[in-house]
C-alpha cells in the first residue's frame, strides 16, 4: 500500500506561495496527473512529497507514515521515503554503462551481488532493453535513455514513482510508444505514479486521476472524464481539450439565453439562475455543428478562416464581435471562407459558468 496524503501544505519562496494549501489524497495504485501552466507548482509539489523541497505548513504522509509535519518539524529525507524519480533530464551517468547506472542504486543500498543481479536481469527483460546494457548513455537514443531512467527507479523495488514530464524530450511518436508502456509497466508493478505534464491528452489517456493547478491553488481533482466534461470553472474549461473551449457571453431571459447573434433554449445548469441575469456559455469546438441549415439552435455566424488538419479542420467563424472556433469534418464540409451560415448548439453539453467568479453552474 502506498498511499499519499497532503494536508494544507503551502510552500512559499519569498512572499509568493508556490504550493498554496494544497490537501490532495492518492490512492494505492493510482496514476495521477498534476497539469496546468508554466510555474502553476506542479514541480515543486513532486519535490515536496520526494523531499527534496521543504513545506512551510502542512503535512505529508505516505503509507499511513509522516514524512513531513511543519507543526513539530518531522522531517524524513527523501532516501527513506520509499519514493523513486524520473525527470525530463534523465541524469544518467555518462561515464557509467547502463548496467553501472541501474546497480548504482542497489549498491549504494547494499544490496547483496546475487540479488542485484536478479533484479537486473528482471527490469532489462521488462522493459526490452537488455541487448543495451553494455553501452554508454552517449550511444542511446533519447527514448532508450528515458527506458534506462525508469529502469533505475524500478529496480530499487519503489512503490511510488515520481515523474517529472518524463516523456517532454521525446519525438511524437516515441511519446506515443512510451506512454503506452508507461500504463503497461503502471499496471504489472502496481507503483503509486504521480506524473507531471504539461500535456493534457497525455494526462487523459494515462490518469486514473487528475489535479488541475493554477498559480499554486488546485482548482480540481477528479477522473479525467469528470475534469473533461465537468470543468469546475472556466480556467479548468478552457484548459482542458486540443483547442480551448468556446465561451459567449449569455443574458438568461425566461425560457431562453440571449448570445451574441441570436438565442438558444436555456441550458439545464442555468437553473438557478434568475431572470436577466448574465452568465458565460462554453461549447467546445468539437461540440458546435456548421452547416446551412437554422434551428432554434443555431445562430447565423460569417466564416473567417479555415485550418485544416486531416480529417478534421479548424473553423474560425465570427458573430456580432464574437468569435467560435469549430471542428468540422472535412469529408462533410459544404462552407467556405467568406460564406454566411449557421452554427448549431448541442444544450445538452452546454457548459455554463458565473460571469463573476467563473465557477461551474449546476
Ligand atoms: N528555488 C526556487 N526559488 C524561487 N522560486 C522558485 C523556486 N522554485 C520554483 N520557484 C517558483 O515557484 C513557482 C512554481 O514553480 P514550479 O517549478 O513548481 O512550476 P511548474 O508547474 O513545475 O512549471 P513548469 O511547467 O514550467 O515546469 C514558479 O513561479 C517558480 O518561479
Ligand atoms: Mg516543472
Amino acid at each position: 500500500m502506498s498511499r499519499i496524503i497532503l494536508e494544507h501544505v503551502t510552500k512559499r519562496f519569498g512572499d509568493y506561495a508556490a504550493v498554496n494549501d494544497l490537501s490532495l489524497e492518492i490512492e494505492s495504485g493510482a496514476f495521477f496527473s498534476l497539469l496546468g501552466p508554466s510555474g502553476c507548482g506542479k514541480t515543486t509539489t513532486m519535490r515536496l512529497i520526494a523531499g527534496l523541497e521543504t513545506a512551510d505548513e502542512g503535512r505529508i504522509l505516505i503509507d499511513d507514515k509522516v514524512v513531513f509535519d511543519a507543526a513539530d518539524s518531522t522531517v524524513v529525507p527523501p532516501g527513506k521515503r520509499g519514493i523513486g524519480m524520473v525527470f525530463q533530464n534523465y541524469a544518467l551517468w555518462p561515464h557509467m554503462t547502463v548496467r553501472e547506472n541501474i546497480l548504482f542504486g542497489l549498491a549504494v543500498r547494499k544490496i547483496e551481488k546475487a540479488d542485484q543481479e536478479e533484479r537486473l536481469r528482471r527490469v532489462l527483460s521488462r522493459l526490452q532493453i537488455s541487448e543495451l546494457v553494455d553501452r554508454y548513455p552517449s550511444e542511446l537514443s533519447g527514448g532508450q535513455q528515458q527506458r534506462i531512467a525508469l529502469a533505475r527507479e524500478l529496480v530499487t523495488g519503489a512503490k511510488v514513482l515520481l515523474m517529472d514530464e518524463p516523456l517532454s524530450n521525446l519525438d511524437a511518436k516515441l511519446r506515443i510508444d512510451m506512454r503506452v508502456e508507461l500504463k503497461q509497466l503502471h499496471e504489472e508493478t502496481g507503483a503509486t505514479v504521480i506524473y507531471v505534464t504539461h500535456d493534457q491528452i497525455e494526462a487523459l489517456t494515462l490518469s486514473s486521476t487528475m489535479a488541475v493547478m493554477k498559480l499554486g491553488v488546485m482548482q480540481q481533482n477528479a477522473a479525467p472524464s469528470e475534469v473533461f466534461a465537468k470543468p469546475t470553472n472556466l480556467f479548468v474549461a478552457q484548459f482542458m481539450g486540443h483547442t480551448p473551449m468556446n465561451i459567449l457571453p449569455a443574458t438568461i431571459q425566461g425560457n431562453s439565453m440571449q448570445i451574441p447573434g441570436g438565442s438558444l433554449p436555456r441550458a439545464a445548469s442555468s437553473a438557478s439562475c434568475a431572470d436577466g441575469s448574465q452568465i458565460l456559455i462554453g461549447a467546445r469546438p468539437e461540440e458546435l455543428l456548421l452547416g446551412t441549415t437554422q434551428d432554434e439552435r443555431s445562430i447565423s455566424v460569417r466564416v473567417e478562416s479555415i485550418l485544416p488538419m486531416g480529417y478534421d479542420s479548424l473553423v474560425r467563424v465570427s458573430v456580432e464581435g464574437a468569435e467560435l472556433t469549430i471542428a468540422a469534418d472535412e469529408r462533410t464540409r459544404t462552407v467556405d471562407v467568406g460564406d454566411d451560415c449557421f452554427v448549431t448548439f448541442d444544450d445538452t453539453q452546454l457548459h455554463c459558468f458565473d460571469a463573476e467568479t467563473h465557477e461551474r453552474l449546476g
